[in-house]
């Protein structure tokens, strides 16, 4: 692939413009804090790679460990704060470079920053006054003990007349649904994801060989990502004949047999947004009879999600669409039985299709946002970005005819809500059996 060209940064503004209008939704009674994810350990002294809190990055862009975010709205020395680490020569000698709170005020746009160890003197005092905390619960149990210690601090000067908060409110319920609708720029960065896993789908589809191993195909889709500076936005699901049918399958060293299909779940992270893209294709490079039967199947329930994927419609609708063809589809190919209203009345499809149809998609690949207002499922609005994923998966041991047993197939895109319509994000892989198979033997 040419390298494609990487979009500008979200800007530093539209991270003010972020805080703001969190701090607006909040009120001027209310104080929020957020801290950086903390770094995790992956065997004894190695750590796995760094990724900031999606939340942390969405609201400031800072990327390092150590560091807490707190927005006292309406506080006249500057509302948004910052603690974080100070610079440290040696250690960054050893680690790379720190923002230091200088640098954070400098470069990310930060009221006032301190260093992070000065937050059990710093931080009683600006909840002192506040009568609502929004934070996330039970997220980081270390940091609840923490804030639990420092509301105790504020409650121990009541009768010095401190006044102490006495809500605790979720903060995702304000932060998520800003989350849920992508900016431009946003966008910018989640079209670049996505034209790069589309990119690494393709030379998958082409490092497939009957007597190869899956981690060979794994190989060419990082091959793509990293020449483009991305990273794996999940583990990918690289699982050729039954392999396919086990949903959660991250092992991806089986063989590639003649005759089977390898169903393929691979998505790119850029700039931690998120990309999400499953193909399935023939290893040798033609489906089967049943194969392409299944495979057209799936592929009409996704064309019939689709079309649901317009302003207006209610969510639930791109996964009842998927389910009324899949449902249909199996009852004229034989593997359920009974009529089609019976058969959507029981759940029968159930048998073959056990997921939903999709999820929301952004910083990160199951992305935050409710599905649900008042317990009804939420009509779709422009700037809404989610993934249609039908699939059917005949297991080794189901109880139909043999031809069908071990068959898996996914079908995975990324959609947006436009004003009028939907935009698929990921159309660049070829989709069609078709054209799948055009690609594979070009
Ligand atoms: N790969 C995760 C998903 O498709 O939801
Ligand atoms: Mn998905
Ligand atoms: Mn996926």
């Amino acid at each position: 692939m040419a390298a494609a060209k990487a979009p500008a940064e979200v800007a530093k503004g539209e991270y003010q413009r972020r805080r703001r209008a969190l701090l607006q939704m909040a009120q001027d009674d209310a104080i929020l804090i957020l801290p950086a994810a903390p770094e995790r350990i992956r065997s004894h002294d190695t750590h796995h790679p760094y990724r900031q809190d999606s939340d942390f990055a969405y609201l400031t862009g800072f990327p390092e460990p150590e560091a807490v975010l707190v927005l006292v709205p309406g506080r006249s020395h500057g509302e948004t704060l910052l603690f974080c680490r100070e610079r440290h020569p040696e250690r960054e000698l050893w680690d790379g470079p720190r923002a230091g709170p200088e640098g954070a005020v400098s470069a990310y746009g930060i009221d006032d920053a301190y260093p992070i160890d000065d937050i059990d003197e710093i931080l009683p005092g600006l909840l002192e006054g506040r009568s609502r905390v929004y934070y996330h619960f039970g997220r980081d149990t270390d940091f609840d003990l923490k804030l639990i210690g420092w509301v105790n601090r504020v409650r121990a000067q009541a009768r010095q007349g401190a006044q102490s908060p006495h809500e605790f409110l979720e903060l995702g319920h304000l932060l998520h649904e800003l989350r849920l609708f992508k900016s431009p720029a946003e966008l910018k960065q989640m079209r670049f994801a996505a034209t790069v896993a589309a990119e690494a789908q393709k030379a998958a589809m082409r490092a497939t060989r009957s007597g190869g191993r899956e981690f060979e195909v794994e190989a060419a889709l990082w091959a793509v990502w990293r020449a483009h500076d991305c990273v794996p936005a999940y583990s990918p699901i690289v699982g050729a004949g039954p392999n396919g049918c086990v949903l959660h399958y991250v092992a991806n060293n089986g063989a590639l047999r003649d005759g089977d299909l390898l169903l393929c779940d691979a998505g790119a992270e850029f700039r931690g947004y998120a990309s999400d893209i499953t193909r399935t294709w023939p290893v040798n490079g033609r489906y089967s009879k049943e194969q392409r039967a299944l495979y057209d199947l799936v592929l009409a329930a996704q064309a019939a999600a689709l079309a649901q994927a317009v302003p207006g419609r209610p969510y639930g609708a791109v996964h009842d669409a998927a389910v009324a063809v899949l449902t249909e589809g199996l009852l004229s190919l034989g593997l359920l039985k009974g009529t089609l209203k019976k058969a959507l009345e029981s759940e029968a499809y159930k048998a073959f299709y056990m997921h939903k149809t999709g999820h929301w998609i952004g910083l990160d690949v199951h992305d935050v946002g409710d599905y649900k207002v008042a317990g009804e499922s939420r009509l779709l609005e422009p700037g809404m970005v989610f993934t249609v994923e039908p699939g059917l998966y005949i297991a080794p041991d189901a109880k139909v005819p043999a031809k069908w047993r071990g068959i898996g197939i996914r079908i995975e895109d990324e959609v947006r809500i436009t004003d009028d319509g939907g935009e698929v994000l990921t159309g660049a892989v070829p989709k069609d059996a078709d054209a799948v198979e055009a690609w594979m033997a070009g």
